[in-house]
């Protein structure tokens, strides 16, 4: 079996749940705990939590960007040839809905200061995010159980009959 598409297929999904969740962790809940704490205090702790949680939103683009076009490019692609263009119709939206949210993920942990205004307005910008991740997430499921390509060949009527004992019989 060859392993890497699924060490792939691991690495994306499990990118989602840190990124997603952690965004979802800040948002709803970080956030509205730490806009409880006096202004000086809430400055320092967003920015020592925006200093750590950098590290993880960079990493997970990387991690997204490479296990995303190897699962797209080399074990997706082959599987979809010939087929209608929905599948790439969608998977083209979801990764453009991707590449936005990798800018504003970027934007509002980095120090740009053309950015600062999303930076003052981030929990705005982070429930976009956490709207344009359901998108992702839900047309990434879509396309996995409604439009699943062709699978490996072991299930074409002449393999079933060279697999078959009466194989004799049932092709007649
Ligand atoms: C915010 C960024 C992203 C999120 C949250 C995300 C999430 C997901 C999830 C949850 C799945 C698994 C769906 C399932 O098996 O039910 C998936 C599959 C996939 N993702 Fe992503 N993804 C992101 C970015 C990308 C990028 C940039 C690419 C680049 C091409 C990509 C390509 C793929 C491919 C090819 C699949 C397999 C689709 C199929 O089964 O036909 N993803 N993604």
């Amino acid at each position: 079996m060859d392993m890497i598409p699924i060490l792939s297929r691991w690495t994306h999904i499990g990118t989602a749940i840190v990124l997603v969740g952690g965004t979802c962790f800040l948002r709803f809940v970080l956030a509205p705990a730490a806009a409880q704490l006096p202004e000086a205090e809430h400055a320092k702790l967003k920015e020592l939590v925006m200093k750590k949680w950098k590290m993880f939103v960079h990493v997970g683009i990387v991690l997204f960007i490479v296990s995303g076009f190897y699962n797209y490019l080399v074990v997706q692609v082959p599987k979809h040839r010939g087929q209608g263009g929905l599948y790439h119709a969608l998977m083209g939206t979801k990764i453009l809905l991707a590449f936005a949210i990798f800018f504003l993920a970027s934007a509002l942990v980095g120090r740009s200061k053309s950015f600062d205004a999303m930076r003052k307005n981030a929990k705005f910008w982070q429930s976009i995010m956490i709207l344009m991740a359901a998108a992702i997430v839900g047309i990434s499921g879509y396309v996995k159980v409604a439009l699943p390509g062709n699978s490996a060949p072991a299930v074409t009527a002449s393999t079933l009959n060279h697999a078959s004992p009466d194989s004799s019989t049932t092709a007649k």
